[in-house]
């Protein structure tokens, strides 16, 4: 038993732990705990917080839903009316590069109804204890209706007329963030209701549909589509989903809409709302929603007693394995909706329903060895070989330890029993070491101090606790992991194996991207297995890859950190390479999506002569450095003049080139009457100087000309 002092204390700490537990579960869409352990952590603090009514406070944990509200965000204090356009971002941005650098703020709305959140238990015995309650409290002969908790994200639709009208997520259950246009490129959720066979309008009833009606539900992210979507980022070295939860709510609230339809979001709705709804059960509503085109799950249950109950809970325990999507426990609602109303909410969860919750799935199995894998980027990532076992129903034979950090907390000795999780990793994690079973001097593992790959001393990133082989351009994997991602799918998307690539590159024929473009059937043909139609289709699909956009060939350069939505960003705001290449880290830090640890890293990509010289390669084979539009200028500070340079200065000239244009400037190479300056640096031409004189053109600086750059951008 704690005295009152000690409960004070650890109340405290529980509130603080689960508030920051909250935030990163629900903002960062990063957790820090398990649920269960979250969930256990809630529990003590309700005991506490019973024990000690006097400590309680109504900002505890304990009574408020956890808050997925983007920013500090606008709320508009009304619904609005039919004719306002709900769902577009405001111009606001928050940068971040954990999450990928996708946050956004969201207009945010009142929810006509409090979106809370459920009761929760791990025990059949609570589930009972619920069951008991209610039926007490009804007092005549009702039923549940038992479906599946869908892992995801909560979100709330209001249709009106038959249209989708709003998409809000839960925020803090009184106010959600808008993300209406979002929700429109998820493929299931409809614009418009349909119409069910049958239904003939009549004087009282034109439509089968209430004239406005909410309906909630779970956007989710099936399994493929997670690890597809991990896959991909993992190639990207961009921080990975922890679970298929984490990737929908993140992908709910990416920057740009329209790579939303690409990640492979699904929606299940489970809780229709409204005034004066023509249902008498939860059933009925749902069946209607459902012959309306609303996507309905049809893994639920009538019961009628807790023998029932149990039977779906223990059939999902196992089936739960087989589905396409994760489910994290059963549901489970009183369906007569006037017991419900009678049942009513306490501040945080319904009376009426209660979630039994699975348990993630665990297995212990012996580390036999680890290996250093070299990335990309050559970040050296420990992977754990594993004694086969089976898990959710595969077998696993390698776990992720993430890093050297890792190793050390886990204190993992090779020889241990690991527990191993599916969490969202592509393969899964050591999650504990079963410390009983150590055998007499496992040794500890050894995070080597040089590369696996090429024996260059390793150097580590203290903020990210990485490790990483600074020989970018000598170290053989990462060569060809460049290539590979340079070659692949969402980059120049070329049709070539990695069996080829790694050919090309053993044989010395492609060690930079820029020496595919070079290849010529012939020496193709030179190759094993090489015939020549293969040869054939390998160059045409490498000439096809001229024609692709600016973003993707900037994301094919394989930049650390600059995933696909930042190599959009980027290219949008600069326009073309050399405005980028000739960008400062404050420059670079301008544009949406790119934070500090983005715009260093950019920085340094085109700090390295080596890197400009393979752009300079490829743009000469004809990729396209530009994009389409005109490009996004920096400021119009220099529109209308045309500028001629000469002499040498603090960048160089094609940097300044590029720094001009980027400014609404244009260059020119020899001085005219129309020539509005001629730019001097350092030993400038003595030709041009007296030219400039003659026809009367101002001569200014580079100090001259940045400053009038700054004062525009200001
Ligand atoms: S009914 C008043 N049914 O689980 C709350 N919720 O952990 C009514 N969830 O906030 C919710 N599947 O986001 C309901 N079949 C289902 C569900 C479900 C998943 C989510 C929901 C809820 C959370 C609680």
């Amino acid at each position: 038993m704690m005295n009152r002092e000690q409960a004070e204390i650890r109340i405290s700490e529980l509130r603080d732990l689960l508030n920051e537990a909250n935030r990163r579960y629900y903002v960062d869409s990063s957790p820090m705990m398990s649920d269960y352990e979250f969930d256990m952590r809630m529990k003590e603090l309700e005991a506490l917080e019973q024990e000690f009514p006097d400590l309680a406070s109504p900002d505890s944990p304990t009574l408020k839903v956890g808050s997925d509200l983007s920013g500090t965000g606008t709320i508009f204090p009304d619904f609005p009316d039919m004719n306002s356009r709900p769902g577009r971002a405001k111009g606001s941005k928050s940068k971040s590069v954990r999450t990928g650098g996708n946050a956004k703020e969201f207009e945010q709305y009142p929810h006509k109804y409090p979106m809370l959140s459920l009761g929760n238990t791990y025990d059949i015995t609570e589930v009972e204890a619920f069951a008991d309650r209610a039926a007490k409290s009804i007092g005549n002969a009702f039923t549940y209706s038992c479906e599946l908790k869908f892992d995801g994200t909560a979100i709330c639709l209001t249709y009106r007329n038959g249209k989708l009208f709003r998409a809000l997520t839960r925020g803090d259950g009184t106010v959600g963030d808008d993300v209406t246009e979002n929700v429109r490129h998820i493929g299931n959720i409809p614009q418009e209701l349909k119409v069910p066979e049958g239904f003939f309008p009549t004087l009282l009833e034109s439509r089968p549909w209430p004239e406005e009606f909410e309906i909630r539900g779970e956007i989710y992210m099936p399994w493929a589509a997670f690890e597809r979507l991990n896959i991909e980022r993992q190639r990207d070295e961009e921080q990975l989903f922890a679970n298929p939860r984490n990737a929908a709510s993140g992908s709910l609230k990416l920057i740009d809409s329209s790579m939303i339809a690409n990640r492979g979001l699904e929606c299940t709705l489970y809780h229709v709302l409204g005034e004066d709804l023509p249902f008498s059960t939860h059933d009925q509503a749902l069946k209607a929603a459902g012959s309306w085109g609303l996507p309905v799950s049809d893994k639920r249950k009538i019961c009628r007693s807790i023998a029932d109950i149990e039977e779906f809970i223990a059939y999902w325990d196992t089936q739960r394995k087989t589905l396409p999507f994760a489910t994290d426990g059963i549901v489970i609602k009183v369906n007569e909706l006037p017991y419900q109303e009678e049942l009513g909410y306490t501040a945080k969860f319904p009376r009426w329903a209660v979630a039994y919750k699975f348990k993630a799935e665990q297995a212990l199995t012996k580390l036999i060895s680890v290996d250093y894998q070299v990335g990309r980027t050559g970040a050296v990532t420990p992977v754990a070989n594993l004694e086969p076992v089976l898990l959710s129903g595969t077998v696993v034979k390698r776990a992720s330890l993430h890093n050297e950090d890792q190793m050390k907390l886990l204190d993992v000795h090779i020889g241990d029993y690991v527990y191993v999780e599916k969490g969202g990793e592509i393969i899964p994690k050591i999650t504990a070491v079963e410390m009983t079973k150590r055998p007499d001097g496992a040794p500890v593992p050894h995070f080597p101090d040089t590369c696996p790959d090429c024996g260059t001393s390793l150097v580590r990133d203290s903020e990210e606790a990485k490790a990483f082989c600074p020989n970018t351009g000598g170290c053989p994997t990462q060569i060809k992991e460049r290539l590979i991602h340079f070659l692949s799918r969402k980059a120049m998307n070329v049709i070539a194996g990695e069996a080829t690539i790694e050919q090309l590159y053993s044989r010395g024929m492609v060690l930079s991207p820029a020496d595919f473009y070079e290849l010529d059937k012939d020496s193709l043909l030179q190759l094993e297995g090489w015939k020549d139609r293969s040869a054939e289709r390998f160059l045409n699909s490498l000439s096809d890859s001229k024609k692709t956009g600016f973003e993707k060939v900037l994301y094919a350069l394989g930049i650390r950190y600059v995933g696909e939505s930042t190599a959009k960003s980027v290219a949008r705001h600069f326009g073309n390479i050399d405005a980028i290449a000739s960008a400062s880290v404050e420059e670079l830090l301008k544009v949406e999506d790119v934070g500090q640890v983005i715009a260093e890293s950019i920085y340094a990509f085109f700090a390295d002569e080596h890197n400009l010289n393979t752009v300079r390669r490829l743009k000469d084979a004809g990729l396209r450095f530009e994009t389409d539009g005109a490009p996004a200028n920096l400021s119009s500070a220099l529109e209308g003049k045309t500028i001629v340079i000469s002499g040498n200065f603090s960048i160089s000239r094609d940097q300044m080139k590029a720094l001009i244009t980027s400014h609404g400037g244009k260059n020119s190479g020899s001085i005219s009457g129309k020539t509005s300056w001629l730019l001097a640096g350092e030993k400038p031409g003595p030709e041009k100087l007296k030219k400039a004189e003659a026809l009367g053109v101002p001569v200014i600086s580079e100090e001259e000309l940045m400053e009038i750059c700054r004062a525009e951008e200001k």
